[in-house]
């Protein structure tokens, strides 16, 4: 079987992620999505165990599609789940200069573990965790950069102010 596994820290998982996850999902037979346990991000909005619900929710639909956590290096976990390839997503020349070089170190330590990069459909070229996490600090929501679950949730703990219409 040929798995691939899609690491990241999902905090949160946005709609970037989600494309890119379906497409993985056409092109492998199994996709381990790993979250990061230690992230180094200082304050995360969400902790790994509703990071991974929500993932388990959004991803609901994909039968090849399994979450799990992760934590240690890499190239491990990978190893771990009888792979020998990370996916990533790229979605700007900043994104290819930090993956390459963790494609390649990651390659070299583990004695040839590839990475495969998808190129981000450009609807979501300015999608990222970090500026929902941004604007979540100003208790703003971004509806359109997250899954519709996710943005329960934002709203639900009180992260962001409801989008809900009135009546
Ligand atoms: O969503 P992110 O934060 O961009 O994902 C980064 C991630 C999780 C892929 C990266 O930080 C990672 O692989 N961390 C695990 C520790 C590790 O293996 N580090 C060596 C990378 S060269």
């Amino acid at each position: 079987m040929n798995t691939v596994v899609y690491p990241g820290s999902f905090d949160p998982v946005t709609v970037g992620h989600m494309d890119l996850i379906r497409r993985a999902a056409g092109i492998f037979d199994h996709v381990v999505v790993g979250v990061l346990i230690n992230s180094e991000k200082k304050t995360p909005l969400f902790s790994l165990e509703e990071r991974v619900i929500m993932l388990k929710d959004a991803c609901g639909d994909l039968s090849n599609v399994s979450i799990e956590s992760f934590d240690g290096l890499l190239i491990d976990f990978v190893r771990d789940k009888g792979s020998n390839t990370i996916i990533r997503g790229l979605r700007e020349l900043m994104d290819f200069e930090m993956e390459l070089q963790m494609a390649q170190v990651n390659r070299l330590a583990s004695g040839g573990i590839e990475t495969i990069f998808l190129p981000t459909d450009p609807r979501y070229s300015n999608v990222s965790s970090s500026v929902v996490r941004e604007y979540a600090r100003y208790k703003v929501a971004l509806p359109e950069f997250v899954p519709e679950n996710v943005l329960r949730a934002m709203e639900k703990k009180g992260i962001v102010k409801s989008t809900k219409q009135e009546d």
